[in-house]
């Protein structure tokens, strides 16, 4: 499973990077609005960082529109994946860009029918927002566990990754994997509560102590 970390917070991607477990970064406008940064310019800085894939969101509503957009944001950098929303228009600006070889991740999924134009439109990556539905008391993982299995329905034909978005929580990653999503977006505090649990900062305490009383040191021996 590949992680992507949600923010277009440069600091904090910058840390989660140095760990080495970071895969590729998405960001929205409500993201980029909430960095108070020019997007471009935080966009190259994102880019830099990660060399995986970087998601950057067009603004524009028609697709003419998208794909100028598009043009501008494939200029910053190789690892900039063109994100547009699923919309008829999205879709059709999706369909235009995959031809040209360009990777697209449609965005704002919410329904199977949806994921199945995005596929066919040719998208490197489906974006369904699990912490959304759950917000509004639909089953955000049902659907994940729907587009899996449509889409491995076509497998061979099919190149469309299911890219786990709006994740709220560790068990949202948890079942992800398990249902066999390629790709999860994580916030990063959540990133970050992947690797808390209380036993094994307990244990870890417990074996620091016991190490102390040997009164032994590993390193320049
Ligand atoms: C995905 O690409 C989106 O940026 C993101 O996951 C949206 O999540 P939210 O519902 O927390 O805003």
């Amino acid at each position: 499973m590949k992680f992507f970390v949600d923010t277009a917070d440069v600091d904090e991607i910058r840390e989660i990077a140095d760990s080495g477990l970071l895969d590729g970064v998405t960001t929205n406008p409500s993201l980029v609005a909430k960095s108070g940064r020019d997007f471009i310019e935080v966009l190259a800085e994102i880019c830099a960082l990660v060399p995986g894939p970087v998601s950057a969101e067009v603004a524009a509503t028609e697709a003419d529109g998208m794909l100028a957009e598009a043009e501008r944001l494939l200029k910053v950098a190789d690892n900039v994946i063109v994100k547009v929303p699923l919309t008829w228009e999205g879709l059709k600006a999706c369909r235009s860009l995959s031809r040209d070889g360009v990777g697209v991740n449609v965005t704002l999924c919410f329904s199977a029918a949806q994921a199945i134009l995005a596929a066919k439109a040719g998208a490197a990556y489906v974006s369904p927002f699990v912490g959304r539905l759950d917000d509004i008391g639909q089953d955000g993982m049902a659907l994940i566990g729907e587009i899996r299995q449509i889409y491995d329905n076509y497998a061979g034909t099919l190149n469309t990754e299911i890219l786990v978005a709006s994740v709220r929580h560790p068990m949202h990653v948890v079942e992800a994997a398990k249902i066999g999503a390629e790709v999860v977006t994580v916030p990063p505090k959540i990133l970050r509560q992947l690797v808390n649990h209380p036993l094994t900062d307990k244990g870890l305490a417990a074996f620091l102590a016991d190490w102390e009383k040997t009164g032994q040191t590993i390193a320049g021996k």
